[in-house]
């Protein structure tokens, strides 16, 4: 149907001018899909329209929507499109199912001194690889938040593998927030730079410090987690719009309701629970090895990992 042609957001529907649109969206109906599912007569209370005109506005948002039916082996060739980012750990990334994947958030949790901001660098550095060769011949957004970026580590990283350090350095966009404000603001604003600098890894290190020390507290918890949820759900938005990966550290705590068994929790409640495609649990071993813990995966069973801290990265 011509008439539907250019039906891009709600304002655009027919009988549904600038007034009524604002209306809508401001009870939260702020996309054609939310149209396309109303019954019409709901729309035309919550509208004030009438019930023949929101006939044709939900039909014409049915029609504009752009739900598409693939069968699970076209969902399967698109996700071994999918790419990923080589750990420097031949074990991890097995376990991993062939490194840290794109379109997805991965979270690594532990002590300090566990290796979470070591992996990070080193998937810094990795995701600049060729794609094949480990990487995904992409540039980083590093959203610091502890001040613990090195570039002399990154160098010495990229250096290792066979990279000319400069150039990696020159291809990692660095925001040191301070609170969780410049925190979040980093993630609203990187719409463009991803685009323009083809960015394929976000690192966020770390991503609850911030949001722990501002809020502290049970009574501050459900705005903490309000707040949260909303960068998160960000995140994981750039994710699957540029096809790159997320890797966030978490910090840890001691639940006390695990009596029998190592009682370290990640930070961040069930949203953060929720939120991670893929948890990886680090903990400190003999000397420079760390034990890395599968936790929750989509698609790989639980497991562990024993990769290496060495002067040239991560390593088996
Ligand atoms: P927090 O941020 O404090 O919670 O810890 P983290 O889990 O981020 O720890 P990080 O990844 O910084 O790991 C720190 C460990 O990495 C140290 O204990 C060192 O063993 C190792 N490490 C850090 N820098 C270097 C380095 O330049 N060379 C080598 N060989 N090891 C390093
Ligand atoms: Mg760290």
């Amino acid at each position: 149907m011509a008439k539907e042609k250019g039906i891009k957001e709600i304002e655009d529907l027919p009988g549904i001018g600038p007034t009524t649109a604002e209306k809508l969206k401001g009870m939260g109906y702020d996309n054609l899909d939310k149209i396309a599912v109303l019954d019409p007569h709901s729309l035309a209370e919550l509208s004030g329209m009438s019930v023949d005109k929101a006939k044709e506005a939900v039909e014409a948002a049915r029609n504009a929507t752009t739900l598409e039916f693939s069968t699970a082996s076209q969902v399967y060739e698109e996700r071994k499109a999918i790419g990923r980012i080589a750990t420097g750990s031949k074990e991890l990334d097995d376990l991993l199912g062939g490194g840290v994947e794109a379109k997805a958030i991965t979270e690594a949790y532990g002590k300090f001194a566990s290796g979470k901001t070591q992996l990070g660098f080193q998937l810094t550095v990795n995701v600049q690889l060729p794609v094949g060769k480990g990487g995904m011949d992409g540039k980083v957004l590093f959203i610091d938040t502890e001040s613990t970026f090195r570039p002399e580590r990154i160098e010495s990283i990229a250096k290792a593998a066979g990279m000319n350090p400069e150039d990696a350095l020159s291809n990692i966009f660095v925001v040191h927030a301070q609170n969780t404000e410049q925190q979040i603001l980093a993630v609203e604003k990187a719409d463009k730079t991803i685009r323009e600098n083809n960015i394929k890894l976000i690192v966020v290190d770390s991503l609850m410090a911030l949001f722990r020390s501002e809020f502290p507290g049970r009574g501050a918890l459900g705005e903490r987690q309000q707040k949260l949820n909303a960068h998160i759900h960000k995140l994981q938005g750039l994710s699957d719009k540029h096809n790159l990966a997320v890797y966030v550290t978490n910090q840890v705590m001691d639940n006390p309701a695990i009596l029998f068994g190592d009682p370290t929790t990640p930070v961040g409640g069930n949203i953060m629970a929720h939120a991670a495609t893929t948890r990886l649990y680090l903990r400190k071993s003999k000397e420079d090895k760390r034990i890395v813990r599968l936790v929750d995966s989509p698609s790989m069973p639980e497991g562990e990992a024993v990769m290496k801290i060495t002067p040239n990265g991560i390593k088996d």
